[in-house]
């Protein structure tokens, strides 16, 4: 029998169609199971009628981890900076892998390792590293797809679907990894179902749907889908950075991560450097094209 795996943040948008991918390969796993907060379990009613466990209680509380093998973090900005209590809670609950929330780009390259807006992963990678060192037999997984193409082409980064134009903060012929959010709930599920390679106690599965495009490439497509032309102007990363610092001042911390947030993508943090894990796994994923034409196509 497969392993017990809890997801913790099931209800949020990567939650949820994880849960479904979940019940899809239900067979492989002994337990599937959401860790709930007591005020919130109503959420959980269909995926609980279908088969997934609702474990009620805190994630920084040991006690909700007990009897699971592999923990599931989707922690959403909000609670990112809660993941190494998480990891306390989860070892001294008795689980042996951790999958922290990632499932974006490879934040160890370049200067992105000092970015706001990855800085609570960051500090999670760090606490993981620290923890793998203290128990021997702890391991954690990094799933690094890129930008989810469902994301990527959005009015978050500057598209205009009615106007047909579009102002992102960053520069010409940035590449990035896309990968439609399906693929990426099958390499999720997948990846935990590889065995780790004998005493190594941390893994990265490199998996982007479509390994490097550019941003005027991704809007062209966008242009081909629907039959019309796209305006393209970019805008001035330092100006979302004045935002953010703004924001910072005045205490609020939403904005800022958002206004980070603005300017990560295309300044080339979303690129996934090979080598790539994807014939790891036995499906072949969406390409971009593909993904933005089933989204936006007209036929
Ligand atoms: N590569 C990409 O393009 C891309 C796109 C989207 C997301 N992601 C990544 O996927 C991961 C999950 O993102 P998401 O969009 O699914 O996140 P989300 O919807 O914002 O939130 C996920 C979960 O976090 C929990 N949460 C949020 N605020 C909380 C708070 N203040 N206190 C306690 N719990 C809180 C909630 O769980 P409960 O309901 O159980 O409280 C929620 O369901 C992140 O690492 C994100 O960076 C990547």
């Amino acid at each position: 029998m497969g392993p017990s795996v809890l997801i913790i943040g099931a209800s949020g948008a990567v939650g949820r169609p994880l849960v479904d991918e979940f019940l899809k390969q239900k067979s492989q796993f002994q337990r599937i199971a959401v860790l709930a907060d007591p005020a919130k379990v109503l959420r959980f009613a269909d995926a609980q009628k279908k088969g997934v466990e609702v474990v009620i209680g805190s994630f920084l509380d040991a006690s909700s981890y007990k009897g699971f093998d592999v923990v599931v973090s989707l922690a959403g900005n909000a609670a990112m900076k809660l993941q190494p209590g998480m990891v306390e809670a989860a070892i001294a609950g008795g689980v042996r892998h951790f999958y922290p929330s990632e499932f974006g780009g490879d934040i160890s390259v370049g200067n992105f390792w000092q970015n706001r807006y990855f800085r609570d992963k960051v500090v999670t990678r760090d606490h993981l590293a620290a923890k793998a060192k203290e128990y021997p037999d702890f391991r954690y997984t990094l799933v690094l797809t890129g930008p989810f193409t469902e994301y990527a082409v959005s009015s978050f980064n500057g598209i205009d679907f009615e106007k047909h134009t579009v102002q992102p903060y960053g520069k010409p012929n940035a590449e990035l990894s896309v990968t439609a959010m399906a693929d990426v709930m099958r390499y999720i599920v997948g990846s935990i179902l590889i065995p780790f390679d004998g005493g190594k106690q941390i893994r990265e599965f490199r998996v982007p749907g479509q390994a490097r495009v550019t941003w005027e490439e991704l809007v062209k497509l966008l242009g081909e889908a629907q039959g019309v032309e796209y305006k393209l102007a970019y805008l001035d990363p330092r100006e979302a950075a004045a935002k953010q610092e703004q924001a910072r001042k005045e205490g609020n911390e939403e904005e800022e991560v958002f206004w980070a947030g603005k300017a990560v993508m295309l300044n080339g943090s979303g690129l996934i450097p090979e080598p790539l894990d994807n014939l790891k796994f036995s499906f072949t994923p969406e390409s971009a094209k593909e993904t933005i034409q089933r989204l936006f196509g007209n036929a």
